[in-house]
């Protein structure tokens, strides 16, 4: 039987990767651009990290996480986010002892156990950042900012960028008694996950994506009406902010993010030709999870984005880059001797720089004319028996099949002048 990829996950192949590594490639630009510094922390983590950081009512630590013993039977979790991971590494490596905010950025690989969808893998990257020691609203704003002028960059510039804020430990109480008040006589109609969070974490209720929930907690109150002065204040300055450096939002006042870590600002950034799973990134304030991590009270604030749903973003309106691979050269040898001599002539130059291939197979002239056509390389070198005894090699140009003789000591020479290098 064919042993298939697991479920949920993917291969990437070789016409995808040339997009796969120009996004990376503009992820490291922005983040240095942007002064941000890149962290890389282990694929998996003790439990209780995510269980503390991500919050045990959520359907990411009930439902969603890859869970196993090691052979001490220590809990260990694939990560299924990068934030907790980072705050980890935060607090360990003492990253705050080092004088002013840390802003860090990281790239990989995260896990979730869900059904997989379009948009919706168990294994996908994300790249994302955090910044830690900062209450301001610019950081908020920068991190929102990075994130929609990224997506810019890449030529994707109708988002919708969602906003909201879901106050601080001050003035949220508040908020989920009066959410618990308002769902209460309604709880026998939730579902069973809704009914089971109601009285514990009521906020987890308005992410539900039960249709059925999702219409009984239509006429919820607001947050926004019961904020304290500092985080209404918080949420003004940050708005202000965003609209003088023209980022378009939407406020939306039932957004809540699927993570408890989360005060104050929340936000997402959504593409409509991605279907439901929307979200390119999302993001938001987490002011007590490096105290909840164990750490000194420190604010953070950060946002994470999918590799995959850009991707599909991209390639949906053909904004792939035109990458040059074209080989420079494809040397044909013909004859074994004539294949010794030009296999090493082919490292030699591809240590100067020079893009060159080969053929690997002892194929005739005419095989290995139609490979060279096919690699869409200008140029071939021919060696037959006579250039090898003269020391020389065939050029031929594909473009007009003119053809010259070179003394093999010439061609990187032949190559500079060609492509004037
Ligand atoms: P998140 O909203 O769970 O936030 O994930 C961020 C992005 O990762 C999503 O908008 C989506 O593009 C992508 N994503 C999430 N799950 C999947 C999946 N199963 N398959 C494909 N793509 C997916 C976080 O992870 C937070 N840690 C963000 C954050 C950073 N908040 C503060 N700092």
């Amino acid at each position: 039987m064919k042993i298939q990829a697991p479920k949920g996950t993917y291969d990437l192949l070789p016409n995808q990767t040339i997009l796969w590594r120009h996004i990376e490639a503009q992820i490291h630009q922005i983040f240095t651009e942007y002064g941000y510094d890149e962290v890389r922390t282990p694929m998996f983590e003790y439990t209780d990290l995510f269980q503390r950081g991500i919050g045990d009512t959520t359907d990411i630590v009930e439902k969603e996480m890859f869970t196993f013993s090691d052979r001490g039977e220590r809990s260990l979790t694939l990560r299924p986010e990068g934030t907790a991971s980072v705050v980890r590494a935060f607090i360990e490596h003492n990253l705050a002892n080092q004088g002013s905010i840390a802003k860090l950025y990281y790239y990989g690989p995260m896990f979730r156990c869900e059904a997989p969808q379009a948009g919706r893998f168990r294994q996908f990257n994300q790249f994302g950042a955090e910044v830690l020691g900062s209450k301001d609203p610019r950081v908020d704003a920068e991190i929102i900012s990075l994130a929609v002028n990224f997506y810019r960059r890449l030529g994707v510039t109708d988002l919708d960028v969602n906003l909201n804020s879901i106050g601080c430990t001050e003035c949220r109480p508040l908020y989920r008694q009066k959410l618990i008040e308002h769902l209460r006589p309604k709880s026998e109609k939730l579902c069973p996950n809704c009914q089971r969070r109601l009285e514990r974490n009521p906020l987890r209720l308005l992410d539900c994506k039960n249709e059925s929930c999702r219409r009984l907690t239509e006429d919820v109150p607001l947050i926004t009406t019961t904020l304290c002065p500092d985080c209404g204040e918080h949420f003004e300055k940050l708005c202000k902010i965003l609209d003088s450096c023209d980022i378009k939002y939407k406020l939306n006042p039932r957004l809540v993010r699927g993570f408890d870590y989360y005060t104050k600002t929340v936000f997402e950034v959504l593409a409509g030709d991605l279907g439901s799973q929307n979200a390119l990134c999302g993001g938001g304030r987490y002011d007590g999870l490096v105290e909840e991590c164990g750490g000194k009270p420190t604010p953070g604030i950060g946002f994470a984005a999918g590799m995959e749903r850009l991707m599909m973003v991209l390639e949906a309106r053909s904004l792939t880059p035109a990458v040059e691979k074209r080989p420079h050269l494809y040397l044909a040898p013909l004859g074994d001797e004539q294949q010794v001599i030009v296999f090493s002539l082919c490292i030699k130059l591809r240590e100067a720089g020079w893009i060159v291939e080969t053929d690997l197979q002892g194929r005739s002239l005419k095989a290995q004319l139609k490979s060279a056509d096919k690699s869409g390389t200008p140029l071939v070198g021919i060696v037959g028996e006579d250039e090898l005894r003269n020391n020389q090699i065939l050029i031929r140009k594909m473009n007009t099949s003119e053809q010259e003789l070179i003394s093999i000591e010439n061609l990187a020479g032949y190559l500079e002048h060609f492509y004037e290098k």
